[in-house]
């Protein structure tokens, strides 16, 4: 399988801090913000500097690590200290409610935090070590889905996707976005139709941009046009990522994923997610137990500075929604692509 060389290097620890592409410039600049506490981390992932689900998980977990620098300034007994990262480890998976990464990113932190009985320099050094490698995996594992989801990528398919589930999104490559890479890697005539995404159009201002960056053909359409098209025939697979995913295979996914699905199912159309396993939340039956984040009404009302409705209209703007396991042709992950009947692929994929 050829190997697709991405441009694209959304999030890195240096040293002592995190270096990240701003994420709410695109498309006017492309610059990176340098996250030197965990307040500003908070704040990062709160106001989407950094987004996508992978992607906010290694920022927790570099987060954890910031909030630990500044505690050792205080000269903290080790237990104290211990108790004060723990409850700012608590408040930073408060910053975003749906994506799994962060809380199983922070999680994996707070295990070192739990178990080391060492110096408060050598736990320090722990989590930062921690940090870079979920940040370095992230990127094989990306890479390993990529190459697992091309292998079902019809020749010169075309593919759409919906939000950003790409480079920009996770440690690099992309999970979605990943399977596009891999799948042009081996055939240039592999083209991406790219949602626009409302309400914060991840679609047209984060996804087109990272696949022209790329240079794999990209075309940008609205969302309701996407059944539209299918009726046409011109979309031949569809492939998202996801925030979490339950252990029967709904997956919760940017809000209008699940139209996307219907769609594609009553035009015959294969939809996949893509996903690595750590958006995978067992410890949920089905989508119903996923918490959905309710965002600004402002991200609705109003377009680049300018109010589109009248005033004292009402909003509602659910960040996400749920895509029924029914809907799914399969979900593809760095242990494989699982197929129905997903309770029991999933329960498989973490035992290999
Ligand atoms: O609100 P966002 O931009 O963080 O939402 C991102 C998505 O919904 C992505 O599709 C998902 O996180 C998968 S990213 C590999």
């Amino acid at each position: 399988m050829a190997e697709f060389k991405s441009k694209i290097k959304p999030i890195e620890w240096i040293d002592t801090y995190t270096r990240m592409v701003d994420q709410t410039k695109f498309p006017d600049k492309y610059e990176y913000v340098d996250i030197k506490t965990g307040q500003e981390m908070f704040d990062a992932i709160k106001t989407m500097i950094v987004r996508g689900a992978p992607a906010i998980g290694i920022a927790g977990a570099q987060g954890v690590t910031l909030y630990a620098q500044e505690l050792a300034s205080k000269h903290l007994a080790l237990g104290e200290f211990k108790k004060q990262l723990l409850e700012k480890a608590d408040y930073l998976v408060s910053s975003r409610p749906t994506a799994v990464n962060l809380f199983w990113a922070v999680e994996k932190q707070k295990e070192i935090i739990n178990k080391s009985n060492i110096s408060i320099e050598n736990l320090i050094d722990e989590l930062k070590v921690n940090g870079k490698k979920i940040e370095l995996e992230d990127i094989e594992i990306n890479k390993k889905i990529g190459d697992y989801g091309a292998m079902v990528v019809p020749k010169g398919a075309t593919i759409l996707t919906h939000c950003n589930a790409g480079a920009l999104a996770t440690g690099g490559y992309g999970t979605a976005l990943g399977v596009v890479r891999s799948a042009f890697a081996n055939d240039p005539s592999v083209k991406v139709f790219a949602d626009e995404t409302r309400p914060r159009q991840q679609g047209a201002r984060i996804t087109t941009l990272e696949l022209v960056m790329d240079g794999i053909p990209v075309t940008l359409i609205t969302d309701g046009m996407c059944s539209y098209f299918m009726k046409k025939g011109m979309i031949d697979m569809v492939v998202v990522g996801a925030d979490r995913i339950a252990a029967n295979g709904d997956a919760a996914n940017k809000i209008g994923t699940y139209m996307v699905a219907i769609a594609a199912k009553y035009h015959n159309i294969p939809f996949y997610v893509a996903a690595p396993l750590s958006t995978i939340d067992k410890n949920i039956k089905s989508g119903d137990e996923i918490v959905i984040e309710e965002r600004s009404h402002e991200e609705v009302t109003v377009i680049n500075g300018k109010r589109i409705c009248p005033e004292g209209v009402n909003v509602i703007n659910p960040g996400f929604d749920v895509t029924p396991h029914e809907l799914i042709a399969g979900i593809i992950t760095e242990k494989g692509i699982l197929r129905p009947d997903y309770n029991k692929s999933i329960a498989e994929a973490f035992n290999m």
